[in-house]
């Protein structure tokens, strides 16, 4: 286990990565698409993964992203970055204010502490574990509802998942108890908001690693509850629910 002053160098790196990938963000052309269907790329993805992993190279630690498969056999490594540049891909492309840069700091295959940055309005979110989640320089509270019919879930289509009429009556099923849904379109936005209240719960199936290795953190950090399920480190997918109650996350997990 890291020292916590060796875990705040680390956060500060992280952040500043972070505001490496955000800058290429407002470069011209950099949303032209390259390739189509639900799963968007842009030129914005590769290079702000190329900013981050300059950022990052300094810690030595393996980085596992969403943008370069080179690194998809290191998750044996102790310690890895996991990391998500462009987290809203498809917002960023069609000027939806909301995607950030998402950055997750994981050991021993669980998750540290996380690092979102909303480029848009600029919060900074960080947090883990053994340490409060703070954006800005605020601490991060998050909803005490406990009843779905109360609750506000955020939630989402995975990019890999199915759209057969089978599979959508199953997820209408799932979430008709709630008094609201939002599909916001970025994971790793929709938990650092879990993390400071303005989601009361989170659910995703099948969702890719990259897009919660840091936002589960923050949850965790701002002292809400997060279940991960079937995580396969082949295919780099997962079930993840959170909320700030943990009787709202029995509730949205289906679990005991
Ligand atoms: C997507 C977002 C979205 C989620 C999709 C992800 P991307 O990531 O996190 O909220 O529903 O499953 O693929 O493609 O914008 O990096
Ligand atoms: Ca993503």
């Amino acid at each position: 286990m890291l020292e916590k002053s060796g875990l705040a160098e680390l956060v500060e790196t992280a952040k500043r990565a972070c505001y490496a990938a955000s800058d290429i963000f407002s470069e011209p052309g950099c949303n032209k698409v390259v390739s189509l269907k639900h799963d968007l790329k842009s030129e914005a993805d590769r290079k702000a993964d190329e900013a981050i992993e300059l950022a990052l190279r300094e810690t030595g630690i393996p980085i596992l992203s969403e943008e370069s498969k080179r690194a998809r056999d290191i998750v044996e490594d102790t310690r890895i970055w996991i990391v998500d540049p462009l987290d809203g891909t498809v917002n960023f492309e069609s000027n939806i204010p909301m995607y950030c840069v998402s950055i997750g700091f994981w050991e021993n295959r669980q998750p540290v502490f996380g690092v979102v940055y909303d480029c848009v309005s600029g919060e900074m979110y960080s947090g883990g574990r053994n340490f409060p989640t703070n954006c800005v320089d605020t601490h991060c509270v998050p909803s005490i509802i406990s009843k779905p019919e109360e609750a506000i879930l955020a939630t989402g289509f995975p990019s890999g998942g199915d759209f057969d009429s089978e599979s959508l009556s199953a997820f209408v099923k799932r979430i008709q108890r709630f008094r609201k849904i939002r599909l916001l379109g970025s994971a790793a936005l929709s938990l650092a908001w879990v993390a400071r209240g303005r989601l009361d719960g989170y659910r995703e199936e099948g969702i890719y690693l990259w897009d919660i290795a840091a936002g589960v953190s923050l949850v965790l950090g701002a002292g809400g509850s997060v279940v991960m399920e079937d995580l396969d480190w082949k295919t780099m997918t997962l079930t993840v629910s959170a909320a700030g109650s943990k009787n709202l996350l029995r509730a949205i997990s289906g679990k005991k």
